[in-house]
């Protein structure tokens, strides 16, 4: 077998520890805690990113005072110290090393969870709350803090304590010109904002010497005008030399901190590579922010920008990508959608789901994603219809040893999806489409069919012991407004893009219409977007701020409490605070929803012992619904 990664999976010795590959595990706070406590859901998650192949594996932010908390998550101090014990094992048991995150929120706390912030400056925060000046004593107090959860890391048994000084937090508000406004020695030039951080690991160094890696995880860039700058920090790494083992190097602005679909890939690089070539940094940088996949990665060390990956989302996607890339079964790798799903579901509800992997959050119930167990009674299975819910199932199901028939309508597979590949913007749900449509191939007890449209006779016919309706949905034509057979589903504009015309009208500002906005505007079209009520109001927050950042982009109008009235030959005619409008439009869709494509299910409900409906067939929703339809309806094939 060759190597088809050879810088990534080069060993690397860092801060007296050798690792197995250049791959590093971000650190992902879940809020998936019970009265603090994260849940053995939480501990699963993270043992699987270690049985992934991972070098390093993090645990996300844990505070190391109280008051310093800016999640629900308990703080590291003696009376935890078996919970982090026992997270420390579940990684390291794999052959990984377990890194925790040490950190402290300063001015950011959220109002939830802190009455009274401390941070560099006397200030009302943006989040309403009041903030007092740290004082001296405060300083030594957090210092003191970090040095002893450094050590209760040690004892814990943590191979690596990642002390967050970026994304806004406490340290790097000290470093922050723009946020810094103290005019004692913490304050004003570079050498003094430099001050309090350099104290807190310096500290961490005399505590807990070379017992473990100590590692920093900064912003690049402060992306703002008068913030710092990759020359800025790569003076502060050099002046944390003795202190520091590696350095991970993310950015600060949330947009590009987790960046969406809507952001470049790798958009960090350029920060890490002015730091790497200012030649101030002796020790190992790695590199954070939509690295998503193998290959850039790869790329990124070959051209020595960074000597490391971390990856956060591209192993929530899929945790064995390290070591399906060290196998070569590349076409197995789930590519993530940036899609934010697992960011945006969890501050509110808790619930950690990802929308490609539907067993993140689920792994201790339902174990590590590539170790299906093969069904105890071997079946032919149907599957109808080659979404994303269809392939899903067909997968899974091929893997429990089932025999199984993929049918699909269309001439390729991918379902809703197939629009990917003529947007403009969405590059991962393009390698997520190519992904499901190369998948099943690759298992030989998979037969698809492809241009079979399945009728209750043809379906009769294979006398299937199992069958799985994916059937999808269908957009919803808005028949209650006059002359709405002059427009278009929204998806012709995908796939006819030479039948759009210049001025274009996409009545209804869900997602689909939004987005759909986005794209035609980026083909150079002047799109307009008509919505009854609240554009967006069907999307998570950050995924949201990606789309806005493409709406503005690409000149996208979003006009909202628009009641259309009328799709005429000149445009479309509208109601909107008492006043009629008529939009000019040469180009006419809509966008305002889906309906179950259930018929068929209706007519085979009897044509084989077990039938199951799955994804936008039962319910419309999104892919991750429809995955998890696919993954847990084949998972219970084969019992009875
Ligand atoms: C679910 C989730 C939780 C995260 N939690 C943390 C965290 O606890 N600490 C932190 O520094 N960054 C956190 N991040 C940011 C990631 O570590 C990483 O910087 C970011 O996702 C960009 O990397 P990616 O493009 O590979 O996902 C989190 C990201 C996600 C998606």
């Amino acid at each position: 077998m060759s190597n088809l990664y050879p810088n990534l999976f080069q060993p690397i010795t860092i801060g007296g520890r050798t690792l197995k590959n250049r791959i590093m595990s971000a650190p992902n706070m879940l809020f998936q805690v019970v009265d603090g406590r994260p849940t053995d859901y939480y501990v699963g998650y993270l043992e699987h990113k270690a049985k992934g192949g991972a070098a390093i594996v993090n645990l996300g932010e844990v505070p190391v005072i109280r008051g310093g908390n800016h999640t629900p998550f308990i703080e590291l101090i003696p009376e935890n110290l078996n919970i982090f014990g026992e997270i420390a094992d579940a990684i390291k048991e794999h052959g990984a090393m377990a890194s925790i995150e040490l950190t402290h929120c300063g001015r950011k706390g959220r109002p939830w969870i802190n009455k009274q912030l401390k941070g560099p400056n006397r200030e009302i925060t943006e989040n309403g709350i009041f903030c007092e000046a740290m004082t001296e004593q405060d300083m030594e107090e957090v210092i003191t803090a970090y040095a002893d959860a450094a050590e209760y890391a040690v004892t814990a048994g943590f191979d690596m304590a990642l002390i967050h000084a970026g994304h806004s937090w406490l340290l790097e508000q000290f470093l922050s010109p723009l946020v810094n406004k103290r005019t004692d020695e913490y304050g004003g030039s570079l050498e003094n904002r430099m001050r309090f951080p350099l104290r807190v690991l310096k500290a961490i160094r005399d505590r807990v010497g070379n017992k473990i890696i100590i590692a920093a995880r900064i912003s690049g860039s402060e992306r703002a005008e008068g913030g710092f700058t990759p020359a800025d920090m790569a003076e502060f790494l050099n002046r944390a030399e003795e202190y520091l083992d590696m350095a991970e190097v993310s950015t600060e602005d949330w947009n590009y901190c987790m960046p969406s679909t809507y952001i470049p890939w790798a958009s960090n690089r350029e920060f890490v590579r002015e730091i790497k070539q200012s030649g101030k940094v002796k020790f190992p940088l790695y590199l954070v922010g939509s690295i998503v996949s193998p290959e850039l990665a790869e790329e990124i060390i070959a051209s020595g920008d960074a000597d490391g990956i971390s990856f956060s989302r591209a192993l929530i996607a899929d945790p064995a990508m390290p070591n399906k890339a060290r196998a070569g079964r590349i076409d197995e790798i789930t590519p993530c959608l940036r899609c934010m799903r697992c960011t945006d579901g969890d501050n509110k509800t808790r619930f950690f789901r990802c929308s490609v992997n539907p067993t993140t959050g689920h792994e201790t119930r339902v174990g590590f994603m590539e170790d299906i167990p093969e069904a105890k009674i071997k079946k032919n299975v149907l599957v109808i219809g080659g979404g994303p819910g269809g392939v899903e199932a067909a997968v899974t199901a091929a893997k429990r040893g089932h025999t199984v028939t993929l049918m699909e309508k269309n001439e390729e597979l991918g379902g809703t999806i197939r629009y990917a590949k003529d947007d403009a913007l969405k590059p991962d749900l393009k390698r997520y489409l190519k992904y499901i449509q190369k998948l099943p191939y690759l298992y030989p007890n998979i037969t698809v069919k492809l241009g079979t449209e399945a009728t209750p006779e043809l379906v009769a016919s294979f006398k299937a012991d199992h069958i799985i309706v994916a059937t999808g949905g269908e957009p919803i034509a808005p028949t209650f407004i006059e002359g709405w057979e002059k427009a278009r589903d929204i998806l012709d504009a995908y796939f006819h893009p030479e039948s759009v015309g210049e001025e274009v009208v996409i009545i209804g500002g869900g997602l689909s219409g939004v987005e759909a906005a986005a794209h035609l505007g980026a083909l150079g079209k002047k799109a307009t977007v008509l919505e009854k009520y609240t554009c967006l109001s069907d999307v998570g927050t950050s995924y949201g701020w990606g789309v806005k950042l493409a709406v503005n982009q690409y000149g996208v109008k979003l006009v909202e409490q628009a009641d259309v009235l009328e799709i005429t030959d000149e445009g479309v005619r509208y109601a909107m605070g008492g006043r009629e409008i008529l939009k000019k439009a040469d180009s006419v869709f809509y966008a305002i929803g889906m309906r179950s494509n259930n018929k068929l299910f209706y007519e085979i409900a009897d044509k084989a012992p077990f039938v199951d409906i799955i994804g936008d067939a039962a319910q419309t929703a999104r892919i991750g619904e429809a995955v998890v339809g696919g993954y847990y309806a084949a998972l219970d094939i084969g019992a009875f």
